[in-house]
């Protein structure tokens, strides 16, 4: 009994309190109607206290606009029946290119979600979109398993660029393939169509020039690029293992190099290097003597093969990538010109296993697809160099620089 006391005591302070407030605010009132019925104003303060009211209503209204204008605003989203409207799953999503298909897939009315680790991604590519009811944004590694209804996956989850498959090998491999062994089980049990996006690495230091589907490549298997090249080529075996074994229905988009807003600036790659040094009028390093040729399409061009690819019927795997060649020099002098740049061009020792051409031949994205890349590189540099220009200019957190969908500037 003493024990139940004990413990009771300590709860009833609390009634107790509540108690003497309200009888402090009832003294507080019957004084108040004691006042008035005396003095006989109540008239008054009840006309104050309308005026009161209105002040007090102008003040909120002027919060809920201000509120309003604060108020997130989305980019305009096409409204698709239920039976049009599909489910669609990005792994990567917050990476460059992911971002960029998040974009459309949206823009189309799709309900889109993103899974990311954010390794390379970051969430501000897709900031624009959280808090949209058709957009789900879920912290996943695919390395571990992912159960989620979906009708069609872009597998898109990977290191992309040197030094980031680079950093970590065994996380690379892990990821394309513990990864891709995930999403085909997922698609296997959702009966989802799985797009992976492979690589024209899987085409390694290639003896044809121009390099078609049908080419096996020519690829170290212990060498430093392995991870990445390796790790891809199995992906593709995977997908049509289980295309075989589980008749689930695999795409296989082989990228080639695509440069566009935001992708990395320090990832060591020819446009951005040039663009980043143009930008901060230093000189622009060229490799060798600059003759070696590359080809780059605008990530647009892509986010365009890889819907279209999605959406067809052909099964075997499409490059997809723009063939118009370039040398290096060119690159150096158009991206010099285009920023405005007073640094040289300065030639350095070439780099070890620097491929002297690679260029797609895109013909069966031609033929099966009706794609080819339309975005002439000039267009796309200019937009590239103004992205580069604003993350180069911000000092602080709160400067952002989003880039948004092409409909929907801000
Ligand atoms: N950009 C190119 O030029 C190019 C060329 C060929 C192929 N590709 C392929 O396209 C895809 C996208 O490339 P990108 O340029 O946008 O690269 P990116 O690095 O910007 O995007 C990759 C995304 O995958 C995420 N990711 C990595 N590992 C993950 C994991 N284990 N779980 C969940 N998320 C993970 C990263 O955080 C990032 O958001 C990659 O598969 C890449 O191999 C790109
Ligand atoms: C694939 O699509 C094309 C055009 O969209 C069509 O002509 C062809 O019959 C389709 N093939 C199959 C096997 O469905
Ligand atoms: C760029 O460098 C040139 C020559 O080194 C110099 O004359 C010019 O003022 C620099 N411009 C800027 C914007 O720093
Ligand atoms: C690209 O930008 C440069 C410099 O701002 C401009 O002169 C040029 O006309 C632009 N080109 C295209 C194709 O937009």
């Amino acid at each position: 009994m003493v024990r139940i006391l004990r413990i009771e005591l300590p709860r009833r302070l609390i009634p107790r309190k509540l108690k003497m407030v309200v009888c402090c605010l009832a003294i507080v009132f019957s004084l108040t109607v004691v006042y008035y019925s005396i003095t006989g104003t109540a008239a008054v303060p009840h006309k104050r206290s309308n005026d009161d009211l209105e002040a007090a209503i102008r003040i909120i209204d002027h919060r809920i606009l201000h509120l309003e204008q604060g108020k997130k605003t989305y980019p305009e989203v096409k409204f698709l029946m239920y039976k049009d409207r599909k489910r669609i799953l990005i792994t990567g999503g917050a990476g460059f290119v992911g971002s960029h298909l998040v974009d459309r897939l949206m823009m189309q009315g799709h309900e889109v979600a993103v899974v990311d680790n954010f390794f390379t991604g970051r969430k501000r590519n897709i900031e624009h979109w959280i808090g949209h009811e058709n957009f789900e944004l879920l912290h996943h590694d695919i390395v571990n398993p992912l159960y989620i209804e979906v009708d069609q996956i872009y597998h898109l989850a990977s290191p992309a660029s040197p030094p980031n498959y680079m950093y970590n090998p065994i996380k690379t491999l892990k990821t394309n393939t513990l990864g891709t062994i995930n999403m085909l089980g997922l698609a296997k049990r959702v009966r989802a169509r799985l797009l992976l996006a492979s690589t024209s690495e899987v085409y390694g230091d290639p003896e044809l020039h121009p390099q078609n589907e049908d080419y096996w490549g020519h690829v170290n298997p212990i060498g430093p690029r392995a991870c990445y090249d390796e790790g891809k080529r199995v992906a593709e075996t995977m997908c049509y293992a289980y295309e075989k074994q589980e008749k689930v229905e695999v795409r296989v988009a082989r990228i080639f190099n695509t440069f566009g807003p935001r992708m990395h600036m320090n990832d060591g790659r020819v446009v951005s290097n040039f663009i980043l040094q143009a930008l901060q009028n230093e000189s622009i390093t060229v490799y060798g003597d600059g003759d070696q040729t590359r080809s780059f399409q605008y990530v647009s061009d892509l986010v365009d093969g890889l819907m279209a690819l999605m959406n067809s019927n052909y099964s075997q795997p499409v490059n997809i990538g723009n063939p118009e060649e370039h040398t290096i020099m060119e690159f150096a002098k158009i991206i010099n010109t285009l920023v405005g740049g007073q640094g040289q061009i300065v030639k350095k020792m070439a780099m070890e296993d620097d491929p002297q051409r690679r260029k797609p031949d895109i013909s069966r994205a031609m033929k099966y697809l009706n794609w080819q890349p339309k975005i002439p590189l000039m267009v796309g540099l200019n937009k590239t160099i103004e992205y580069f220009r604003n993350e180069l200019r911000r000092s602080q957190h709160s400067e952002r620089n989003f880039h948004m969908p092409e409909k929907f500037q801000v």
